[in-house]
């Protein structure tokens, strides 16, 4: 039966492995989570090696899947290649690439130095178009294969405190569209998801930085998220529920950037 007449719940099909950038931690550990507890096997990529290699474990201890964690520093173009050839040793097919990968720079306009800027890029953008470039013949050979890429609401809204963050985002959503296009011809869908404020190692400092309620306010929800709301949403964008959607950016921010509340 097609997907258009079945409605029996899909989240955990394809059944193919996904490869997970950032996976160690926050919204990618969170993304590895949700898609182990449907069956799909899961490799942590994280610059953190020690903590992929324990969620990796600590995933396959509660779910029952195949896992693996892998160190990998994604600025490393020397290191792209061999860490496939382990992911695809360890957990083929694999059929998902879920990029969440991420660091924020806080220097405003004053701090930003060629070095940094190419830190940002090279973790955020340039690894988007490379492992997708790189994994498209597992995708190829795997019906039902797709893309997700965590960009942020400050791809949208400006903030002076990051503008080599707030770049890299927009990039990503940009390339996000100009990949749809090109990998729809083989079948293979690729979305964005924009978080706004969640409670995540990344997120933490500013925290406890500003006064308690102070992100809350502007939000409609009135709370921060969790990163297992986020995890959920790039599983559905994963899984053949979204079978028709491709190019388009998920918003999951609590109502964050339609708010005008101050
Ligand atoms: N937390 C939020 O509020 C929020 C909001 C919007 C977007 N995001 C985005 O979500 C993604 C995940 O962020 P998070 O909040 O879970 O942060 P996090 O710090 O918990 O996780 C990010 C992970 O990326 C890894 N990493 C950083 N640089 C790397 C590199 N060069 N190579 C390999 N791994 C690297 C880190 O070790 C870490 O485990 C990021 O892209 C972030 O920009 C987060």
């Amino acid at each position: 039966m097609s997907r258009s007449s079945d409605m029996q719940p899909a989240l955990g099909s394809p059944g193919t492995a996904v490869l997970i950038t950032g996976g160690a931690s926050g919204i990618g550990l969170a993304s590895a989570r949700a898609l182990a507890a449907v069956g799909r096997p899961v490799a942590l990529w994280d610059i953190n090696k020690t903590k992929a290699e324990a969620g990796a474990a600590a995933i396959t201890a509660d779910y029952g899947v195949a896992t693996l964690g892998v160190g990998i520093d994604l600025r490393d173009l020397q290191a792209l290649g061999p860490a496939l050839t382990e992911t695809r040793r360890a957990l083929s097919p694999i059929g998902g690439l879920v990029h969440s990968a991420g660091i924020v720079d806080v220097g405003s306009l004053d701090g930003v130095t060629p070095e940094s800027w190419d830190d940002g890029i090279n973790t955020h953008l340039r690894p988007l178009i490379l492992l997708t470039q790189a994994m498209m013949e597992d995708f190829r050979a795997n019906p039902g294969s797709a893309i997700v890429a965590i960009a942020s609401i400050n791809a949208t809204l400006g903030n002076a405190a990051n503008p080599i963050y707030t770049a890299a985002k927009g990039g990503m959503l940009s390339l996000v569209r100009s990949l749809a296009d090109r990998l729809a011809t083989d079948k293979i869908r690729i979305n964005s998801v924009s978080p706004g404020m969640v409670l995540t190692p990344m997120m933490q400092p500013s925290v406890d930085h500003f006064p308690k309620g102070y992100f809350e306010k502007r939000i409609l929800m009135e709370r921060l998220g969790n990163p297992s709301e986020i995890g959920r949403v790039v599983r559905f964008l994963l899984s053949d529920e979204a079978s028709y959607m491709t190019a388009a950016e998920v918003v999951v921010d609590g109502g964050n950037i339609s708010s005008q509340r101050i």
